[in-house]
C-alpha cells in the first residue's frame, strides 16, 4: 500500500488534524514529516478535544503507530509535556507506538530565544512567527551546525554539543541583539534528563516506514502548516522554514517518489492566516467578525498554538490552483462549510486583476501579490445549520452549489466535506 499525503492547501489551520483523524481509521501508520511545535492540530472525539503540536494526530486511534520524521524539528521539552497530556487523556504512548527519527533536528531554548530576538530586531518587518524557535532550528540544520535527535544517544557527546551550541547562541544574543544570555548550565541539565526519556523512542524511521510499505501497510503523512507557508513555494518571506508541501513528505520521511499515492488537499471553506504577509481576499469589519467568531467556541479563528486572532477572508481559487500544482493534489477535503451558514451571499475569488491584466494563475508566484486585486464570483448563500447533516443530498442546494463551483474551478473532486469539528460531523462522497 502507498503513502497517502494530507497537506494544507492554504496558510495552515485548514483542519488537517480533523481530516487526519478521519482517514487514520484506515491507516496503519500516521507520520509527521515537517515543522515542529509551531503546528497545532485539533482532533475532537465526542467530548474530548486534543490539541496536538508534535505527535501525529492519528495516535488518537489506538491501532495506529505514530512517526516523527527526519524533516521535523523537535523541542524535547514540549514533546515530553505533550506525551504526558495525551497520556492523561487515555492515549497510550510508548516506544512501540511512537518512533522518533534519529535524523530529526532538536529545538533548544537557544533557538527559541533567537526566534524572539530576531523578530524584535525586525520591528515592523517581523514575520509574526509562533516564537517556537522554528526558523533558528532549521537555520542550524542548513548551516550544518544543528543537533539531531541521535545526538541524545551519547550523554557525554551531547553535553559537549549543547554547551558549544549555547555558547554560540549567547554570543549572538549578546553581540548581535544586545539581549540577556541564557543559563547554559541549567539548560544542559534539563536536556540530559530529556535525553534519557527520549532515547527509547529514537528509530531509523525511514527504514521502518519503507519496511511497512513493503509489508502492505498504509501510511498517512500528516502535513503541518500549509502550502502558502512553504519555504520555497509560499508567500516568501512570510513563510515558515520547512517544506510542508506534499513532496516534503518524501524527503521528510526518507521515502522515494514512487511511494506516493493519494494527495489530499485540506481546504477551509474560506481563507485564514496568522502572522504577517499578503492576503489578497482579506476581509475586515462585520464580515470578518462573523467568519472569525468571538473565540467562545474552540473552532473560532484563534490560533491553536498561540491564541492569536486569525486574519480571515473569502476563498481564493487563484491560490488554490497554485496549491494543486505544487502539491499534486488529487482530491480535496473541504472543512468548516458549516461556518458559511447564514450569509445571504458568498464570494469566491476566481482571478486577480493588476492594472489592465487579469490572471487566472499567479504570474510571479505567491511572493509577489502586491497590487493584485481579487476578481470575485458571487454565489448564493444558505441559512440553515449544516452541523447535523451527513448525506450529500441533505445539504441545501446552495451549499452543494458552493462545493460544485469549487470542483469545476479546480478540476479535482471534493471527497470529504466537514460540517463540524467532531469526528462524526462529515459528509463523504
Ligand atoms: P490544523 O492546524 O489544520 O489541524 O487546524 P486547527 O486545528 O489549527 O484549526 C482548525 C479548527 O477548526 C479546530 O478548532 C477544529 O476543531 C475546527 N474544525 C475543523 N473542521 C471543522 C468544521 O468542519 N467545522 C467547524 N465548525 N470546525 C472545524
Ligand atoms: P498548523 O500545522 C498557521 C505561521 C506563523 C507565521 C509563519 C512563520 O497548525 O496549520 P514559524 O513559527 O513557523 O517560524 O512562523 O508561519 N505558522 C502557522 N500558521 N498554522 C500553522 O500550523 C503554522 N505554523 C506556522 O503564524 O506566520
Ligand atoms: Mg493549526
Amino acid at each position: 500500500m502507498p503513502l497517502n499525503i494530507i497537506v494544507g492547501a492554504q496558510w495552515g489551520d485548514e483542519g488537517k488534524g480533523r481530516v487526519v483523524d478521519l482517514l487514520a481509521r484506515e491507516a496503519d501508520i500516521v507520520a509527521r514529516y515537517s515543522g515542529g511545535d509551531n503546528a497545532g492540530h485539533t482532533v475532537t472525539v465526542g467530548e474530548n478535544t486534543f490539541k496536538l503540536h508534535l505527535l501525529p494526530s492519528g495516535i488518537v486511534h489506538p491501532h495506529t503507530i505514530g512517526l516523527l520524521g527526519n524533516g521535523m524539528v523537535i523541542n524535547p521539552a514540549t514533546l515530553l509535556e505533550e506525551i504526558e497530556q495525551v497520556r492523561d487523556a487515555g492515549v497510550i504512548v510508548n516506544p512501540d507506538r511512537i518512533k522518533i527519527s534519529h535524523a530529526a533536528h532538536l529545538i533548544t531554548p537557544g533557538h527559541r530565544a533567537l526566534d524572539g530576538a530576531r523578530e524584535r530586531a525586525r520591528g515592523a518587518a517581523k514575520i509574526g512567527t509562533t516564537g517556537r524557535g522554528i526558523g533558528p532550528a532549521y537555520t542550524s540544520k542548513t548551516n550544518r551546525s544543528g543537533m539531531r535527535v541521535e545526538a541524545m544517544l551519547s550523554s557525554e557527546n551531547f553535553k559537549q554539543r549543547l554547551a558549544d551550541h549555547l555558547d554560540q547562541v549567547n554570543y549572538q544574543l549578546d553581540v548581535v541583539y544586545q539581549e540577556k544570555p541564557l543559563d547554559s548550565r541549567q539548560i544542559i541539565q534539563e536536556f540530559l534528563v530529556h535525553a534519557e526519556q527520549i532515547r527509547p523512542y529514537i528509530t531509523e524511521t525511514g527504514e521502518y516506514a519503507s519496511h511497512a510499505l513493503a509489508d502492505g501497510k498504509l501510511i498517512l503523512a500528516e502535513g503541518a502548516q500549509g502550502t502558502l507557508l512553504d519555504l520555497d513555494h509560499g508567500t516568501y518571506p512570510y513563510v515558515t522554514s520547512s517544506t510542508p508541501t506534499a513532496p516534503g513528505a518524501l524527503i521528510g520521511l526518507g521515502l522515494g517518489i514512487g511511494s506516493a499515492g493519494r494527495v489530499i488537499g485540506v481546504v477551509k471553506a474560506f481563507q485564514t492566516r496568522v502572522g504577517e504577509g499578503p492576503f489578497p481576499t482579506e476581509l475586515e469589519g462585520d464580515l470578518a467578525a462573523r467568519l472569525r467568531g468571538t473565540g467562545e467556541n474552540q473552532w473560532d479563528e484563534f490560533g491553536t498554538t498561540t491564541g492569536r486572532p486569525r486574519r480571515v477572508g473569502w476563498l481564493d481559487v487563484v491560490l488554490l490552483r497554485y496549491a494543486l500544482r505544487v502539491n499534486g493534489i488529487t482530491e480535496i477535503a473541504l472543512t468548516k462549510l458549516d461556518i458559511l451558514s447564514g450569509f445571504d451571499e458568498l464570494k469566491v475569488c476566481t482571478a486577480y486583476r493588476a492594472g489592465s491584466e487579469t490572471y487566472q494563475t499567479l504570474p510571479m508566484g505567491p511572493g509577489n501579490l502586491k497590487g493584485m486585486e481579487g476578481v470575485y464570483e458571487q454565489l448564493p448563500g444558505w441559512q440553515s445549520d449544516l452541523t447535523s447533516i451527513r448525506q450529500w443530498e441533505d445539504l441545501p442546494g446552495e451549499a452543494r452549489g458552493y462545493v460544485e463551483t469549487l470542483e469545476s474551478l479546480l478540476g479535482v473532486p471534493v471527497r470529504i466535506i466537514s460540517v463540524g469539528p467532531e469526528r462524526s460531523q462529515v459528509v463523504q462522497r
